[in-house]
């Protein structure tokens, strides 16, 4: 295994094992849940945003080390961030997962999420690294008035 992959695995176990943002939040303004049908793993992503910036997130769930690490490191990633920062993240993580962008640069351009770039090669894990992302980008965007999304590996593309 080359260092760099070394350091991935071992961000993700990190992760894993002391997920960031690990919390409920009572007072969300936006609460969105993702389950895997497949294995039950389920995750709920709470936002609270403030001037079209993610103010805090926090979320809450159980599911395989790739799909914490990945809810974990979402988390860290986008508090604090633009709703228009979130999207392009959102766009980008999205694309080096499913193997649409592979060049080492844009690999590097995540930052610590890069780490998860090696899902690509494995559809089955596609899905674990896109579950918490797929319910924060649907309940950030969705049109009507509700707060709470449930988006499930059924609906993820
Ligand atoms: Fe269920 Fe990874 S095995 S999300």
């Amino acid at each position: 295994m080359s260092a760099i992959n070394e350091l991935y695995q071992q961000l993700i176990l990190e992760h894993n094992k002391s997920p960031r943002n690990f919390k409920t939040m009572d007072d969300a303004d936006k609460k969105a849940e993702g389950f895997n049908p497949l294995c039950g793993d389920h995750y709920t992503i709470f936002l609270k945003i403030k001037d079209n910036r993610i103010a805090d997130i926090g979320f809450q769930g159980a599911g395989c080390a790739i799909s914490k690490a990945s809810a974990s490191m979402m988390t860290a990633a986008i508090k604090g961030a633009t709703v228009e920062e979130v999207e392009a993240l959102f766009q980008k993580f999205h694309a080096v997962v499913t193997g649409k962008m592979t060049s080492d640069t844009d690999v590097e351009d995540l930052g610590s999420l890069g780490a998860l770039a090696g899902v690509a090669e494995f559809p089955a894990r596609i899905k674990c690294a896109s579950l918490a992302w797929h319910a924060m980008h649907s309940v950030l965007h969705e049109m009507n008035d509700s707060t709470k999304t449930v988006v499930t590996s059924d609906t993820m593309t």
